[in-house]
């Protein structure tokens, strides 16, 4: 429409003046009508915009939470574990990478290609591509054979010594990727290289036959950066009994010995968190009611899912949470196939099962992933490797999770429970609570008392 022709139009159709006779009349109306013109267009544009938003809103939601346009995550599930793992990566409790240096490559931090390719599960290209935050690094070394070591573990086995090895090793390697790695000594060392971009590195010493049935030696670890210590492996020790591997063994001290009820408490008074995997029933149990501390299990799975001794029945998974009678704590899934499933039916769903049932019993609050990646010799489908943890956030995701429940999943609970133990630690620690001096009581070679 042309802009000469409109007010004239106008005047024609209202049949009332013709602005022709009068010029400053006509100019004001060509103004006014101009200025109208404008904002009906302006007018018809954002409607139309308008319109065309809420469609879009309506009809396809999720593009906009596919294109990362909403707080949402993604309607897909790969692309909705990516997204959730850039700002929650995994924080795993049980990594044993430290092992593989051992046996592949005595021990030669310099020359472990972790830049390159590892023929195991762990190296940082696959660190990176499967989102990894942090992990503890195991420094495991084996149970004794239990009778070079004695019926009372008293016989020298080589365990502090190989445990002190693994610890270099683990910081060696490090140290020599400070690009990749940052040592990590609490819950806010972990935030901050995660912050950072850098995969927090924790160290955690798997059983108690690695402390020479000495509390020193726990102090002495926790002063050399280790803040967990699994009760046991799948041998009894001086403190407590273990679950055995399959079938569950025979207990020894029912429970915890009268020195590992003492070891807890050093451990609650210094901050060193109390693992439970590979714990007995009795010995999880015990230890639950007696530390001050929230607790963890750093790779271990659920028993109802598949029965086996090295996972946690839900007798013990219904003490941990915040309610009357309960611990806070935090139950690591093992990926372990043979913790999983029936042999042949590991794979990402069945790990996802287990992620299900503790949540349902323990509450998605007391759940984590702690994959024993480099300690098993065999994966679930799906889970090979270190790049593979979007797989299982992915199908939990599938299944209803919410961010904030992923988010607690992939670490925020480990975290949580972390910063729980430190906190006791700080209280008792304030209150003048006294440092445990407790010996081993079959040990000969410290006399009882000595008249000076
Ligand atoms: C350790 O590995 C490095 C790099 O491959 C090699 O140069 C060095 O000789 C090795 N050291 C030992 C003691 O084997
Ligand atoms: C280990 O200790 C037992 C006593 O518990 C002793 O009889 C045995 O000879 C010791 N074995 C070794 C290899 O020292
Ligand atoms: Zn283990």
């Amino acid at each position: 429409m042309s802009g000469e022709a409109q007010p004239l139009l106008r005047s024609e159709e209202s049949g009332q003046r013709n602005y022709a006779h009068d010029d400053s009349e006509f100019a004001a109306a060509e103004q006014r009508a101009h200025a109208l013109r404008i904002r009906s267009i302006v007018w018809a544009v954002l409607g139309v915009v308008f319109v065309v938003g809420v469609v879009f809103a309506l009809v396809a939601p999720g593009h906009l939470r596919d294109h990362g346009w909403s707080g949402q995550l993604p309607r897909d599930p790969d692309l909705a574990a990516q997204r959730l793992l850039d700002s929650a990566p995994v924080i795993d409790g049980h990594i044993d990478l430290p092992e593989v240096v051992r046996f592949g490559w005595r021990n030669n931090v310099s020359d472990v290609p972790l830049d390159g390719k590892m023929p195991t599960h762990v190296d940082i290209a696959r660190l990176t591509e499967g989102k990894v935050g942090g992990f503890f690094w195991s420094v495991y070394v084996s149970c004794a054979d239990s009778s070079d070591e004695g019926k009372d573990f008293l016989n020298a086995t080589w365990r502090v010594r190989d445990t002190l090895e693994q610890i270099d090793v683990a910081k060696g390697l490090i140290e020599k990727y400070p690009d990749t790695f940052s040592y990590a000594l609490s819950s806010e060392d972990v935030k901050q290289s995660i912050s950072q971009g850098k995969i927090a590195s924790l160290l955690g010493v798997e059983g108690g036959h690695q402390l020479g049935n000495s509390i020193s030696v726990l102090r002495q670890y926790y002063a050399l950066g280790v803040r967990y210590v699994t009760l046991t492996h799948m041998c009894h020790n001086a403190f407590a009994d273990s679950a055995g591997f399959l079938i569950q063994i025979p207990p020894l001290h029912y429970g915890l010995s009268p020195f590992g009820f003492k070891l807890i408490e050093e451990m609650n008074r210094i901050g060193m968190l109390v693992d439970l995997s590979h714990t007995s029933d009795m010995t999880a149990t015990q230890a639950i009611l007696h530390s001050k501390a929230p607790v963890i299990w750093s790779h271990s799975s659920a028993r109802a899912v598949h029965n086996v001794a090295r996972n946690v029945p839900d007798e013990v998974l219904s003490l941990v949470g915040t309610g009357e009678g309960q611990k806070d704590g935090v139950v690591m899934v093992n990926f372990a196939p043979y913790f999983i499933a029936p042999e042949g039916k590991a794979n990402v769903k069945t790990v996802a099962d287990h992620i299900d049932h503790i949540a349902k019993v323990a509450g998605k609050k007391h759940v984590g992933i702690g994959s024993d990646y480099d300690g098993i010799g065999s994966t679930p489908e799906g889970l090979e490797d270190v790049s593979k943890y979007p797989a299982l956030i992915a199908e939990l995701y599938r299944r209803g999770w919410d961010k904030f429940e992923l988010a607690g999943l992939t670490g925020g609970n480990v975290l949580r429970v972390f910063a729980g133990a430190e906190k006791v630690a700080r209280d008792l620690q304030t209150a003048g609570t006294p440092v445990v001096y407790d010996i081993y009581d079959k040990r000969e070679d410290l006399p009882v008392k000595r008249e000076l």
